[in-house]
């Protein structure tokens, strides 16, 4: 298992950062593909993250063919004749994405046999539940059962559209019923949407193979099913997780970075409590210019939500930026009850963190001292490396692998801006 090794504090954070495509938003694209029966060229993927490997490791084994086009970023996925419709556990335990195969194969091919999936544990004792996927994909007619392990889920022909009310936020269940509709027959209504930008990046990607979707509301999608899809080419936004947390980095170490290739418009209320805590922060169309503040201001209630509200995937990184704080800050989880298992691994470097249900109070001025600390989620693993960059000695970050689900060639990136981090076994 890697580690990272940070010998801070890092002074001199300075340079450019060029954005990786969004993770989030590629998973549900690379799924989709298997809605097509025409080649597909998706581009800018973050193709060196583990998830989209894994992704693409398995529509491999359900028979499609991946070939990359002149560069890692951009791949062309074809249907073979020796389609399969089988989501292996040994594949889908390591990722929650996974089961975004599941719609699209009963879709397009009336069956599948589908292992429950794996992923972060962010979620305490309730896992992480796909109730809601399954009960909106049996309003398609999606009939299943559950052996082993194994989803064994079939249709009686087509999928049929139909009013679907989603009985809570689901970024996931919104992906996988938008994309089990694009092919069902009639008309599918889907309220209470997730509409996190990974989710209209699908739509546009489907849209682009000429599905009928249409966003008739901010959490509302109208799908008129279509017989096939066609060809299509499509460029994957920029990573909005990414791009916060380096923002959170320039901050929380006084530097000065041009974020570059992302559309600062799509993290606004990230921006915001930035400018609050006092980065000066210049915005352009594609990029962002941020510099630390000499004194980080605290924040009373920042509190996680769907979007546009503040991302739960941002947390982490916003909790270690608040220990510089002078003052007493708080952060409330809404989404994941798991959400801040890093923060003990925060006090062994010196942070101040008390929880309490929900809620993590903050106290600022913390003095960073190096130690050894343990890796639990994709997340906490970027906020333990930026709380390594901010500590005064040799902090080692074990348990990497998390860290490279989700982050593409993030300690180049750092070492790039001046960060001293090594990986090692
Ligand atoms: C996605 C993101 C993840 C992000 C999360 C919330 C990907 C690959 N992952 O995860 O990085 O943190 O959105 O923004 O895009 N829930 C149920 N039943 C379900 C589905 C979800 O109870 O069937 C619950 C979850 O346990 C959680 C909440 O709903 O408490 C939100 O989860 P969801 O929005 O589905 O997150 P993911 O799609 O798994």
């Amino acid at each position: 298992m890697d580690k990272f090794s940070i010998t801070g504090p890092c002074r001199v954070m300075r340079g450019e950062v060029s954005i990786s495509g969004s993770k989030n938003a590629a998973l549900p694209i690379l799924a989709a593909t298997l809605l097509f029966d025409k080649p597909v060229i998706i581009e800018n993927l973050p193709s060196r993250t583990r998830d989209i490997q894994v992704m693409l490791n398995l529509l491999k084994s359900l028979g499609s063919n991946i070939q990359f086009l002149n560069n890692k970023k951009t791949v062309k996925i074809t249907k073979t004749k020796k389609q399969k419709q089988f989501g292996s556990y040994s594949i889908l335990k390591t990722m929650r994405a996974g089961i975004l195969i599941l719609g699209p194969l009963v879709s397009k091919y009336g069956k599948s046999i589908c292992s429950f999936p794996g992923g972060c544990v962010l979620n305490g004792n309730s896992g992480r539940p796909i109730n809601l996927h399954l009960e909106a994909l049996k309003k398609l007619g999606m009939k299943y059962e559950i052996k082993k392990g194994y989803i064994h889920a079939k249709s009686n022909g087509k999928l049929k559209g139909n009013k679907i009310e989603f009985p809570a936020i689901s970024v996931g269940a919104s992906q996988q019923l938008i994309m089990s509709s694009v092919l069902a027959k009639g008309k599918t209504l889907l309220h209470n949407l997730a509409c996190e930008p990974e989710i209209l990046d699908l739509t546009n990607f489907l849209i682009s193979a000429g599905a009928k979707i249409k966003w008739i509301g901010k959490r509302t999608c109208q799908i008129i099913g279509v017989s096939s899809l066609k060809e299509t080419k499509y460029s994957v936004m920029g990573d909005r997780i990414e791009t916060g947390t380096f923002c959170v980095a320039a901050t929380l170490a006084k530097g000065d970075l041009l974020i570059k290739n992302f559309d600062p418009k799509l993290i606004k209320t990230e921006l915001n409590l930035l400018k609050k805590v006092g980065a000066k922060i210049k915005l352009f169309k594609n990029s962002i210019n941020i510099k630390g503040p000499e004194r980080i201001k605290s924040i009373k209630n920042i509190t996680t939500k769907e979007y546009p509200g503040f991302p739960t995937d941002l947390a982490p990184q916003f909790m270690v930026l608040l220990c510089k704080a002078s003052g007493t800050s708080s952060i409330t989880e809404n989404i994941f009850q798991g959400r801040f298992l890093h923060a003990m691994e925060l006090q062994r470097l010196g942070a101040k963190i008390t929880i309490k249900n929900r809620t993590a109070k903050i106290e600022g001025s913390t003095n960073f001292i190096a130690a050894e600390v343990m890796s639990s989620d994709l997340r906490a693993s970027a906020a333990l490396v930026l709380a390594g960059i901010v500590s005064k000695g040799n902090t080692v970050v074990t348990r990497v692998y998390h860290c490279d689900r989700g982050y593409e060639n993030f300690e180049n990136k750092l070492k790039k801006v001046g960060v001293k981090i090594k990986r090692s076994k």
